[in-house]
């Protein structure tokens, strides 16, 4: 059985191609998977704070030190964010393209999950991540088209071994902004081969 942990980050809400991708990736894992155990979090309703210069330090281990009520509460979040990544073995990502970057809702998800001695670490031959994650499937959508060169592409590439996921899969459904007819046959070639990968 596999712990599935899917991941929306869009804010485009019922407009979302992403979000509709992941509902299309859960429905498919439902249905050939039953047995499978399937969490669905939407970081758009989740609210999570952006780093700044009071909350950076919970990042770091915070014994002894006295935090003040948002530092606590951020702690609180990133400490439940992780112990839910801990819990799964398979993530599915879905994400937009805005402005030639994912969305800040999911950059501030990496940023409160990324923590030293918890998800990775360092060891005299580089980063190790200490996620138990087999697989990552990354569900994007985007207006243009990019191909290999998608910058958010080697942003994922990067960031989900780092910590500790063993294999990454990018499915795409480009060109959203070049009219309706284009738009739906991105979608379905992103649904194709999602459904040949949920299996
Ligand atoms: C605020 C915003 C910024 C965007 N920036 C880009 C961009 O830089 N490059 C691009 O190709 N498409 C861009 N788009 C188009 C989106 O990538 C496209 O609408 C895609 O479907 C977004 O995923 P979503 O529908 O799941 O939110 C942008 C859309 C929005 C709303």
């Amino acid at each position: 059985m596999r712990k599935v942990l899917f991941l929306k980050s869009s804010i485009l809400g019922d407009y979302s191609q992403s979000n509709a991708l992941v509902d299309f990736a859960i429905k498919n894992w439902e249905a050939n998977h039953p047995n499978d155990k399937i969490t669905l979090r939407d970081l758009n309703e989740s609210k999570l704070p952006t780093l700044d210069s009071e909350l950076v330090s919970i990042l770091r281990p915070t014994d002894g030190i006295e935090l003040s009520s948002r530092q606590k509460e951020a702690l609180a979040l990133s400490d439940s964010l992780i112990a839910e990544l801990k819990a799964h073995d398979t993530l599915v990502i879905g994400t937009p393209l805005y402005n030639y970057n994912i969305s800040s809702q999911l950059k501030n998800y990496f940023d409160l999950v990324c923590r030293a001695g918890e998800t990775f670490k360092y060891t005299e031959k580089g980063p190790e991540g200490l996620l138990a994650i087999n697989e990552a499937l990354v569900l994007k959508a985007t207006g243009g088209i990019y191909g290999e060169n998608a910058v958010i592409d080697q942003f994922f590439n990067q960031i989900l071994p780092f910590i500790g996921v063993k294999k990454v899969t990018i499915i795409s459904a480009e060109g959203i902004a070049y009219g309706d007819e284009m738009m739906q046959s991105a979608i379905a070639g992103a649904k194709d081969k999602i459904e040949k990968y949920v299996g």
